[in-house]
């Protein structure tokens, strides 16, 4: 499908990419967090708590499924931890193109840091929380992407022209 995919960690910038760049391309832009809170009628901290985490991926892994069921053409935004499952990364790649928008421990700390809604953050030690994990899941988001976008010390209007870029040379790779 037609779909373009942004992925990364918590912090990374893939909410506001995708609104920019869905005003810019004209296409319709969702975010599975939303997509997830709006169905459960609560809050990502609210499944969390009451659920746990295991059966939170379910619910990713299933609105996954239901996107695959829609028209693509749409900008769509993941949690952080979604393409953590192999099942996740495949239905990703079916979906469309996948950017990683990646940025360094330092970058998301300072974006993050006064945040209250995102569980895995809430500790004593965040940055160093954000240090661990990131290591676990840089290859992760590699292994899941077409295509890294660096994002630290860069503005959006360059970050989105480098996407833009992007899917204009796969779309005339296309047409060869
Ligand atoms: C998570 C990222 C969050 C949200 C949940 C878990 C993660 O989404 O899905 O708190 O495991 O990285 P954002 O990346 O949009 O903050």
């Amino acid at each position: 499908m037609d779909n373009v995919i942004l992925i990364g960690f918590m912090g990374s910038g893939k909410t506001t990419v995708g609104l920019r760049l869905s005003y810019r391309l004209r296409m319709p832009v969702i975010d599975t967090d939303k997509e997830i809170e709006k169905e459960q009628k609560r809050t990502i901290s609210e499944i969390f708590a009451q659920e746990g985490e295991a059966r939170f991926r379910d619910m990713e892994t299933d609105c996954l499924k239901r996107l695959l069921d829609n028209p693509g053409g749409r900008i769509i935004s993941v949690g952080g931890g979604l393409p953590l499952r192999e099942e996740n990364r495949a239905l990703l790649h079916r979906l469309g193109q996948v950017f990683y928008l990646k940025a360094e421990a330092g970058t998301i700390y300072e974006r993050v840091k006064h945040d209250t809604t995102r569980p895995l953050l809430q500790c004593d030690d965040p940055l160093g929380r954000i240090r661990d994990m990131l290591a676990d899941r840089d290859g992760i988001y590699r292994q899941a992407a077409d295509r890294v976008i660096e994002v630290d010390d860069r503005d959006f209007g360059q970050i989105l022209d480098e996407i833009a870029d992007s899917l204009a040379e796969a779309e005339k790779r296309r047409e060869l």
